[in-house]
């Protein structure tokens, strides 16, 4: 715990990070109106209020040269929501998703008044959600199309409440409208991880928006209510392995379940905004109980009745292939985090056609 605590001291007392305007040179001068007509727009506007013969001139002309700017900026708004410009296609280097991701932390430093302080954890479940629809047989859905952004997919049951996560990267989109969702929804997912503490995450764009005809069917994601077999089923439709399993569930550590979204309660360990090996070490040192409740079956610990596990996290220490991986994850934090940061990186990146070689993936700097 004092390693975690001291994670979350560093998560949440951070300074603030380099700021988060986003002003490329190459693409700030698209929009450049030249001094002359900038200041003859603003004359004509303020002669629009008087009533003399010259000031109507003066404002017929305003108008026309009114005209021209609005042509002028919708032609220029065109070209650069569809990535190109004059002098040729916008293409975001390293550095243009580094601003992405410090406009994340910063949103994330700054909208505290949410559960338990932060945007965090949901950031990261609909990342997960986007990307865990894969089907490795028929190679549909991933996080490749960020499809949850249309019905049905976004009203399915398994993604209650992800609306939050959606809405909260909505000015994040309109800073970057060269950004896709689904790389933005996945990047996000990988800075909520490095801003609470956890282990880098190197990722790498290249995803593309599709429309609402590639939503997958619901169904894909995991029924917390169930056991090892389905646990293995859903996640190996996708291409994990046991180990693969354990670790990227191990992402509970973070947030909690809300009895108004999948109908659970409660947060899985005591610090819930600090990605940690918590959730391991308290499925193996805590006794869980069945909980006595008018809802769904859960457990909680016996010692203080306030933590809460899934029927499938209990599975986890149940079944004999996946409780080896469950107490190397409590022993070794650092195990845990390199392995975690390593499946993570697959989850989000199956079924994404990339440009950009393994090799090549970006670390972000985290804030400070
Ligand atoms: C067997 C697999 C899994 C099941 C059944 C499951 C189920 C759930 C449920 C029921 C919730 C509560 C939702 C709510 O009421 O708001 C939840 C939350 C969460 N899950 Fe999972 N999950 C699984 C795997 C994962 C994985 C692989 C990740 C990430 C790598 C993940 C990350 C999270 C996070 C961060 C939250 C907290 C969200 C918040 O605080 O709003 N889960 N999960």
């Amino acid at each position: 715990m004092a390693s975690a605590a001291k994670t979350a001291s560093r998560a949440f007392l951070r300074s603030t990070p380099a700021t988060s305007s986003f002003r490329p040179a190459a693409r700030s001068t698209r929009f450049a109106i030249p001094q002359g007509l900038r200041s003859s727009a603003r004359r004509g506007y303020s002669s629009e209020a008087g009533s003399s013969e010259a000031g109507s001139q003066k404002s017929s002309s305003a108008g026309i040269w009114a005209f021209g700017i609005a042509a002028l900026g919708a032609g220029g708004a065109y070209l650069y929501l569809n990535g190109a410009s004059p002098k040729g296609p916008f293409v975001p280097t390293q550095a243009d998703y580094q601003k992405v991701y410090d406009a994340i932390a910063l949103r994330l430093q700054n909208e505290t008044d949410y559960d338990d302080g932060s945007y965090g954890p949901v950031l990261v479940r609909l990342a997960w959600h986007a990307s865990g629809t894969y089907d490795k047989e028929t190679g549909t859905g991933g996080s490749n199309g960020s499809t949850m952004r249309f019905a049905p997919e976004s009203d399915h049951g398994a993604n209650a409440g992800l609306k939050h996560a959606r809405d909260f990267l909505e000015p994040i989109k309109t800073q970057f409208p060269w950004i896709t969702y689904s790389d933005l929804w996945t990047l996000a997912g990988a800075c909520s991880i490095q801003e609470l503490g956890g282990p880098s995450i190197p990722w790498r764009p290249g995803r593309e928006d599709k429309d609402v005809a590639a939503c997958t069917p619901d169904g894909r994601l995991p029924d917390a209510a169930q056991g090892h077999r389905h646990i293995r089923d859903v996640f190996g439709r996708m291409g994990f392995d046991d180990r693969e399993m354990v670790a990227l569930i191990g992402a509970h550590a973070l947030g909690r379940a809300h009895s108004d979204r999948s109908g659970f309660d409660g947060p899985w360990d005591f610090s819930p905004t600090v990605f940690s090996n918590d959730f391991f070490k308290l499925l193996v040192d805590e006794k869980w109980n069945q909980k006595k409740w008018n809802g769904p079956t859960q457990f909680t610990d016996k010692t203080t009745q306030t933590l809460m596990m899934l029927p499938t996290d209990i599975a986890l220490i149940k079944d004999k292939g996946f409780k080896q991986h469950v107490d190397r994850y409590a022993k070794d934090s650092d195990v845990f985090f390199k392995e975690f940061s390593d499946v993570f990186v697959k989850l989000i990146e199956l079924g994404v056609p990339f440009q950009v070689k393994p090799e090549d993936r970006f670390i972000f700097k985290a804030s400070e």
